[in-house]
């Protein structure tokens, strides 16, 4: 069992030093939502996780409600890392799609540009995440949407990309203006990144 650690100061500065999509501001509320799910996600673990102490001594509504609440919060962060991972960082010289990548791209969907188009779409619809993965039992790449953390990944799935659909995510940045997030978010991709996780 490892105990998961909060973001310090410090993890909040490489953070921001290291994408250019959002303010301070943004990252910094963003990130102390974070630090929530971690802090839940030790608790599962440490206070829940043990029929000594644990689920045992609670009620059956109570069980239900934590047992998915572990799932939800673990999640949560899984996904949140590898978002802040695939930003891409506004000192690195070059940010070009690598071309393994455009053509899994233009073999799966058509043209970059119609990937582009299906990715943005599911962003729009989503109100949790939209990801880009590979689905090893069908052998395909799919943009998927998750309404809620721990509610429609695929099993086995290989994430390759996440964008946060929350609004938690972009509110201070750009109000309601969800279209304007979504587009700066496609031209601040770490295709470095994504490349790495394929
Ligand atoms: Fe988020």
């Amino acid at each position: 069992m490892k105990k998961i650690d909060i973001l310090t100061d410090n993890d909040f500065e490489t953070f921001f030093d290291r994408q250019g999509l959002f303010t301070r501001n943004q990252l910094e509320e963003h990130l102390k939502l974070y630090n929530g799910y971690v802090e839940r996600s030790n608790e599962y673990m440490y206070r829940y996780n043990s029929a000594k102490s644990g689920l045992a001594l609670i009620g059956v509504k109570e069980r239900f409600y934590i047992k998915n609440k572990e799932t939800y919060d673990l999640d949560s962060l899984i996904l949140h890392d590898l978002f802040i991972e695939n930003l891409a960082n506004p000192n690195q010289q070059e940010n070009y799609m690598p071309e393994k990548l455009c053509g899994i791209f233009e073999e799966s969907f058509g043209t970059v540009n119609n990937w582009g188009i299906d990715f943005k779409e599911a962003a729009k619809l989503s109100k949790g995440w939209a990801l880009f993965v590979y689905e090893p039992l069908s052998d395909t790449y799919r943009n998927i949407i998750l309404e809620s953390h721990n509610e429609g990944i695929i099993i086995g799935a290989k994430i390759l990309l996440v964008f946060d659909a929350y609004e938690h995510a972009y509110f201070i940045d750009f109000g309601a203006n969800k279209k304007e997030y979504i587009e700066k978010f496609m031209q601040n991709i770490n295709w470095e990144v994504v490349e790495g996780r394929l």
